[in-house]
């Protein structure tokens, strides 16, 4: 039962031995001349609902194609999905993040994962700046304001924010989002603090204006803390009730990465007593779902996981992904490889 899939250009299996072009599936319907590409290269099956396929759905989806290179766009490749693909050469994941698959269980069988590093930082830059430009300036409260008609009169006193210029901007992971996040901040005149686990060179520092600080003095010296780590046992609830503690009242919290970097039930907590005095989020800790407490609270700006989303931008990743995907399949090295080790 293959379920909701769509296939296209795919027919019947050929027999084992006769000369076949690879076997791609790809789990979303990502642009057309992405899907053109590959077709001239694959036999290409798709998913061409724009929904999450389930982990069950894709294992027996890739144990009976017979698939060799996937395409994983917003889907999970689990150990069970590994484990079912037994022709499987590639995961290409449409996506710099890659917690969505089991890398290991990829490695153990030495199948490259990649990923579209380097073609959408600024994007994701560009919304986390959003976010903390939204949340300092109260923008949604005042969209909703005007809409619902409240707006009767002009008022001193009206939905005062918090300056952005001339403050502090305490990064949180310094790879090339939290680098481009830095040179937003500098074009606001900002102070530049960040922390990471590994010390930026003393030249990128001087050009970029950032100071090097330990963790809490991030937290505790910000005016504005953004989070640029990748999602890892390490960074799982790097951000609880102990660091918005550090925070001062008057600082926010801006989280473009992962969900789950964040204890959200304590940034609900934080958010509701004034602890800290708001937050822009783009990701949740169980996306779809908010934790209601943050829906009801007006002090943050909330965004449904959009940080690469443009049409340039998504059009790039998808047109990296293939070009990843197809490397492999022909058997070169790809650009980006986040297992390496398979290639050793
Ligand atoms: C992707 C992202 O759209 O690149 C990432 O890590 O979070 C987004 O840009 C998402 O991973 C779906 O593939």
């Amino acid at each position: 039962m293959l379920g909701r899939l769509v296939l296209i250009d795919a027919g019947p299996l050929k027999p084992l031995g006769a000369i076949m072009r690879p076997r791609v599936f790809v789990t979303r319907p990502l642009p057309t001349p992405t899907l053109d590409l590959l077709r001239s290269q694959c036999d290409l099956e798709l998913h061409q609902e724009d929904t999450p396929i389930a982990p069950a759905q894709l294992a027996e989806i890739c144990a009976a194609r017979r698939i060799e290179g996937l395409m994983a766009c917003g889907a999970r490749v689990t150990e069970q999905v590994v484990d079912s693909a037994a022709q499987l050469r590639v995961v290409s994941n449409v996506g710099v993040g890659y917690d969505n698959v089991d890398v290991a269980a990829c490695t153990l069988r030495r199948i490259p994962v990649t990923n579209t590093a380097g073609v959408l930082e600024e994007t994701t830059a560009d919304l986390a700046f959003a976010l903390l430009m939204a949340a300092a300036r109260r923008l949604v409260e005042g969209d909703r304001y005007v809409r619902e008609g409240r707006w009767q009169q002009w008022q001193w006193s009206l939905l005062w924010g918090a300056d952005i210029h001339h403050q502090t901007l305490g990064i949180y992971g310094f790879g090339n989002i939290g680098k481009a996040m830095s040179r937003r901040g500098r074009g606001f005149s900002m102070r530049i603090l960040y922390h990471s686990r590994r010390r930026a060179d003393a030249a990128v520092e001087a050009e970029l204006g950032a100071t090097f600080v330990d963790r809490d003095t991030l937290f505790r010296e910000s005016d504005f803390v953004s989070l640029h780590v990748a999602l890892t046992p390490e960074t799982h609830h790097l951000v609880t009730a102990r660091e918005l503690s550090l925070m001062k009242p008057t600082a926010f919290l801006i989280n473009t990465t992962r969900g789950k970097v964040v204890d959200e039930e304590a940034l609900a907590a934080a958010l509701a007593s004034h602890q800290i005095a708001g937050a822009g989020l783009d990701v949740f800790e169980q996306e779809p779902h908010v934790h209601p407490a943050l829906a009801r609270l007006p002090n943050v700006v909330l965004a449904p996981h959009i940080g690469s989303a443009t049409t340039a931008t998504r059009s790039r990743m998808a047109a990296l992904a293939a070009e990843n995907l197809l490397e492999v399949l022909a058997g070169r090295r790809p650009r980006y490889v986040v297992n390496p080790e398979v290639y050793s």
